[in-house]
């Protein structure tokens, strides 16, 4: 399995981390982000929709009530936010598989809701460390999510090289 952690010690680095994920975006992707309430899921999914090329005029917040939210960008983004999701079968009303096995992005928050642990994709966990670190574990399920994962590697340990001094303390590992 392709796997590396970075730990982001305020609410701008793992935006900028984030976005640098859109950025390494090329092709669809299933990004799924696990972590407790307040980890900061919807502040990497901002990032992300930045990198994708989502205008900074244009709010990136989670779609909490609605389930999803659609973006226009360099890919087709869209933003599920599954905590309230009480039944599996608002997905099919909802045509997530169509989205996440479709030609754009997919981020999913909450995606236990899915019930389906073992979906290939770019699986994120975010863990709190303390106020305001996060540590973030990225995983590849599949050959493109491994691709995913290995360009995303390089181009975080290019930004972090070039950042080595406060206030970006953001470190790869492997
Ligand atoms: N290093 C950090 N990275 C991300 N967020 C941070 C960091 N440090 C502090 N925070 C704070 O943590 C909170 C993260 O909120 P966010 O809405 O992204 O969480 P979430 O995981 O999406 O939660 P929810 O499950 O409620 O949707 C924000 O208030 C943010 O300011
Ligand atoms: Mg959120």
């Amino acid at each position: 399995m392709c796997s590396f952690a970075v730990v982001s010690a305020t609410e701008a680095q793992t935006q900028e981390i984030g976005r640098i994920l859109g950025q390494v975006l090329q092709s669809p992707a299933l990004i799924l982000l696990q972590g407790d309430l307040g980890a900061g899921k919807t502040v990497l999914a901002r990032g992300i929709a930045r990198g994708l090329g989502v205008e900074m005029q244009i709010p990136i917040t989670s779609p909490t009530f609605t389930l999803m939210n659609h973006y226009s960008a360099r890919l087709e983004l869209y933003h599920f936010d599954l905590y309230r999701l009480s039944d599996p079968d608002e997905l099919i009303e909802l045509g997530f598989d169509d989205y996440a096995h479709g030609s754009g992005v997919a981020l999913v928050e909450w995606p236990e809701k899915l019930e389906r642990n073992h979906v290939n994709g770019l699986w994120v966990s975010l863990q709190r460390l303390d106020e305001n670190q996060r540590e973030l574990v990225f995983v590849a399920r599949g050959a493109e999510s491994e691709k995913l994962v290995i360009e995303l590697k390089d181009a975080l340990g290019s930004a972090f090289s070039r950042r080595d001094r406060d206030p970006w303390k953001a470190t790869v590992s492997q």
